[in-house]
């Protein structure tokens, strides 16, 4: 498993895991911009040259980061990917000088509210309706 630069192959592959593990279906220039915004970013689990999963993020204007997109396709989950990514986004993080990332999660989402919870994010807030579908998300932090 190598953890690595987003390069733009991997829309095609990266937009089968957002459909399956995010239900979301976003036009290849989304990808494209995050790319150009923050391309350390924007980070690949890649398995012998198949991304598997993947991290997409931006910097806001505080200069904070931002989750975009958090994903492991589902064959590959609870096998310590998504560990490997974050340390890489936080090691990414670390070396742009930023001291806070934020994301927003739904709050039926308990396996990644878990997840996030152990790499030292916490709850900030309620979103509600944050949603398209009307769900309620959370504002999670990680102060660095
Ligand atoms: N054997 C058994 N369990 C293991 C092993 C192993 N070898 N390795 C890790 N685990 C456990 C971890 O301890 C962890 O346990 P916990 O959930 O009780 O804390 C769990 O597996 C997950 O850890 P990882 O394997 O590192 O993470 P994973 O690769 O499963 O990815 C993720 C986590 C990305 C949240 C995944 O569940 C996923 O893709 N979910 C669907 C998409 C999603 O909801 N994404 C977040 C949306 S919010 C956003 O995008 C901003």
């Amino acid at each position: 498993m190598r953890i690595r630069l987003f390069t733009p192959n991997d829309i095609p592959a990266i937009a089968t895991i957002v459909r399956e593990a995010l239900r979301e279906n976003y036009p290849t220039s989304l990808y494209l911009d995050i790319h150009r915004w923050w391309r350390e970013g924007f980070l690949v689990a890649d398995r012998d040259g198949h991304p598997v999963g993947f991290l997409a993020a931006v910097i806001n204007a505080d200069g904070h980061a931002r989750i975009l997109m958090f994903a492991v396709s589902a064959p590959f989950r609870r096998q310590g990917i998504g560990r490997l990514v974050m340390d890489a986004f936080v090691q990414a993080c670390g070396l742009r000088g930023i001291r806070r990332i934020e994301l927003e999660v739904r709050v039926s989402n308990d396996e990644a509210i878990r997840f996030y919870k152990r790499y030292g994010f916490e709850l900030a807030g309620m979103l509600p309706k944050f949603y398209t579908d009307g769900e309620d998300g959370y504002k999670m932090v990680r102060h660095l």
